[in-house]
């Protein structure tokens, strides 16, 4: 029989790429979001990739009586839980609306699992929770450091909770998995990030800085102790980011976990830096990205990359798309969702 995976925030950049990974494996699937930061047309693009339009609840997971409806209405065998509320900087101006958003809506989550008995947990943590790391690449035994915004510290937080509530409950099988900084947008150019409002993050910034939205790219710091004095990171294709997904749920439901909490660094394994991020976009889409280098951003740490042998040994899963296919991807879908707002 189908399995039914709950996955909130689905209509979000991870998330629904994520549900076109679960439903190419076969599994049902029924979307919660409360379309905070994204749109409802998303499940029809979905349904446009896959040919399977996922279930859909528009409600907010804070709200505990719509959490407990939900799961009432429904069966779930497991449940990924992206919803969140994720800038950095917002979370240090709104530290409370993070707080109250990301606390509440997986404390009901949570809630709701042991009422109906659901035992499996997949939770979108994040590199952030390494801070400035001294040893590179981190591996998932490298320190947890003080979260340098209260967005870090929801997922610091947050994965506490998780091991203490495996601690007191064999049943529920939890695993976090740590994004590095995931990229692009799905092959289908049906979906992708959606950025709202001037973006923070480095992609968006730069495809719109490319489409003539923005001026130009700031890239932030050209003095790090880094080869080209640019910040490193490990830059991932969000349809790779997908699959790790389901190859978690795998896991949970095949019932393969040694321990009840497990977590997972998910990236390539490679770093790069902005100035090859920049040069590399150049090259394969032949285009030119207008960009200064300027003061560096405060908190960003010059930088990180994934060790991620436990990941492909264990969750059997090993990331598959290049540098040059993220960025492809990222420009093809700038271009999409700039033909649409035209219309
Ligand atoms: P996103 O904003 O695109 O998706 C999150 C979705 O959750 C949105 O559609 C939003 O509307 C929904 N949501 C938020 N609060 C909700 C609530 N109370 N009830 C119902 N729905 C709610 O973000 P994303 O980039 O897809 O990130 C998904 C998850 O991965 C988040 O938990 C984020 O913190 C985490 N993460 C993201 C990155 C990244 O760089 N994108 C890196 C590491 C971790
Ligand atoms: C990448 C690099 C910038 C924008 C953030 C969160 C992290 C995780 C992923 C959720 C950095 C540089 C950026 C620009 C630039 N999210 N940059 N010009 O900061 O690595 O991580 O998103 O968990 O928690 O902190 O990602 O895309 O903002 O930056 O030069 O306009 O690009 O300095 O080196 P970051 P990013």
């Amino acid at each position: 029989m189908k399995k039914t995976v709950l996955v909130t925030g689905g209509t979000g950049y991870i998330g629904s790429h994520t549900v076109v990974a679960l439903q190419e494996k076969g599994y049902d699937v029924v979307i919660v979001d409360n379309l905070a930061n994204s749109d409802k047309e998303v499940i029809y693009n979905i349904e446009k990739t896959t040919g399977v339009l996922p279930k859909f609840e528009k409600l907010d997971l804070v709200d505990e009586q719509a959490c407990r409806t939900l799961f009432e209405k429904y069966s779930f065998d497991a449940v990924i839980h992206f919803a969140a509320y994720k800038y950095v900087n917002e979370s240090v101006r709104e530290p409370l609306m993070y707080y109250k958003n990301n606390f509440h809506s997986m404390l009901n989550v949570l809630s709701e699992m042991k009422k109906h008995k659901i035992s499996n947990l997949v939770f979108s943590s994040s590199c952030t929770v390494y801070g400035t790391p001294e040893e590179l690449p981190v591996t998932e035994q490298s320190p947890v450091q003080k979260a340098m915004s209260p967005y870090g510290n929801t997922k610091q937080v947050i994965e506490e909770i998780l091991e203490d509530c495996c601690l007191a409950d064999k049943d529920l099988n939890v695993i976090s998995l740590r994004y590095f900084n995931p990229i692009g947008a799905h092959p289908s150019i049906q979906i992708g990030e959606i950025a709202k409002g001037i973006p923070q993050n480095l992609l968006p910034y730069l495809t719109q800085t490319v489409i003539g939205k923005r001026d130009y790219l700031s890239v932030y710091g050209g003095d790090y102790d880094t080869p080209d004095g640019t910040c490193i990171r490990d830059y991932i294709h969000v349809v790779d980011l997908a699959e790790a997904h389901v190859s978690a749920i795998e896991r949970l439901v095949i019932k393969e976990m040694e321990n009840n909490y497990e977590v997972y660094n998910v990236g390539t394994g490679t770093g790069y830096s902005v100035l090859d991020i920049v040069h590399t976009f150049e090259k394969v889409n032949e285009v030119k990205v207008n960009h200064k280098i300027v003061e560096r951003r405060s908190g960003d740490i010059a930088q990180i990359w994934a060790d991620t042998s436990l990941v492909n040994k264990t969750l059997k899963w090993k990331a598959k798309y290049a540098l040059s296919d993220m960025l492809q991807s990222a420009w093809e879908w700038e271009k999409v969702m700039n033909e649409k707002h035209k219309k």
